[in-house]
């Protein structure tokens, strides 16, 4: 292993747990973690084995002996922890959605640039096993042509009511459809062309969310087409009610000639641990193999870094996805397809 690197770890609550875990797991040194809820940053830090708590990220990344900040804070504070981080000269790695809106997005861009460190963006999910598998069949032809590509994500109302904020997480569309609109363009090899997508707010009266001034769309029906013909669907809600058993199903794409069905960007045991593929009348079941996402992702970011390679996911993909994002909550306020 070359150089270990210094990391400070923005965010102790879900995904901030899984980067220090991560970076840890990739030999890297997490010397700090920051979190306005001292309590979970402690408790993060007592258990991971990390010394330093900050409450204000500020302190932990003016620090002149971190060499990465790893951002897992709420989307707003994507734009101002890595304009910080890049104005002192450390490498960004930052969950995903970029940012909160495009003035942002330039905001960041520009400090990355100026400073001449590099950024790259969180999207684990793409590295699974069985994306991979599922991308080398459709490129091998084993589904046929056009695909159709059908995902589902199934939520109560969320528990972290900040995600149903319009002006905080902005809702399901801009943070969670990303996963699936990366795994579509990665295993179509092909970019989006137009958007059909209905939607609404199933939340709406729900009295956890009711003090926020505007609710996000927490469910949408998304359709998109690709410029290679191929066609994927969606369904997302995060309205559903309080301890629903309803769940949802598994990733699915077929062609003319084959298909295959299971979850294909997660591992586990509500997800699944094999792939079905089916070629003409024959099934075959195949083992998905189990891979720490978040230490793939991290290791790729390092090569990316020594070796001044493209980062896997950065700002360029960053902002592939928050287009498509809003051309689908453009299209559900306007009732119209949406050209991407
Ligand atoms: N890649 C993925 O699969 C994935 C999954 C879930 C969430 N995310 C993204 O990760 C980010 C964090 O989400 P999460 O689920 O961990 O949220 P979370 O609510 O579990 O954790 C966020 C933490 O940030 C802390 N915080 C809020 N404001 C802060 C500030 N100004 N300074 C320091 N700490 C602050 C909160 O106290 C909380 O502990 C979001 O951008 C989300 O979209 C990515």
């Amino acid at each position: 292993m070359g150089k270990r690197y210094r990391i400070a770890v923005l965010g102790a609550g879900d995904m901030g747990r899984c980067h220090v875990q991560g970076w840890q797991l990739a030999g890297h040194e997490v010397v700090s973690i920051t979190d306005t809820d001292k309590n979970r940053a402690f408790d993060l830090a007592k258990k991971a084995g990390v010394e330093q708590v900050y409450m204000d990220f500020t302190e932990s990344v003016t620090r002149s002996d971190i060499d990465v900040v790893s951002i897992a804070l709420p989307l707003v504070y994507h734009g101002p922890a890595t304009i910080l981080a890049a104005q002192h000269g450390k490498h960004v790695f930052c969950e995903k959605p970029l940012a909160s809106s495009w003035e942002e997005v330039e905001r960041m861009q520009k400090a990355v640039k100026e400073a001449g460190v590099k950024f790259g963006l969180g999207f684990q999910r793409n590295f699974a096993h069985g994306v991979e598998l599922v991308q080398k069949w459709a490129e091998e032809g084993v589904f046929g042509s056009p695909m159709v590509f059908s995902s589902d994500l199934l939520q109560e109302v969320r528990p972290k009511i900040a995600m149903h904020d319009k002006d905080g997480n902005q809702g399901p569309v801009v943070d969670t459809c990303c996963h699936f609109f990366l795994m579509w363009q990665t295993i179509f090899r092909s970019k989006p062309k137009k958007v059909y997508a209905r939607g609404g707010i199933l939340g709406k009266g729900r009295p956890e969310i009711a003090h926020f001034k505007e609710l996000a769309v927490d469910t949408a029906i998304i359709t998109i087409e690709y410029e290679s013909g191929d066609i994927g669907t969606m369904t997302i809600s995060w309205g559903l009610a309080k301890d629903t058993q309803l769940q949802a199903n598994p990733d699915r794409i077929f062609g003319p000639k084959g298909g295959a069905v299971g979850y294909f960007n997660t591992w586990g045991r509500d997800s699944g641990t094999e792939v079905k593929l089916y070629i003409g009348d024959q099934l075959e079941v195949v083992p998905l193999e189990k891979r720490e996402l978040h230490k793939v992702e991290f290791e790729a970011f390092i090569e990316a870094l020594q070796t001044n390679a493209p980062e896997p996911y950065g700002f360029e993909l960053g902002m592939e996805m928050l287009k498509l994002s809003y051309a689908v909550l453009e299209s559900i306020e306007t009732g119209q397809v949406v050209t991407v």
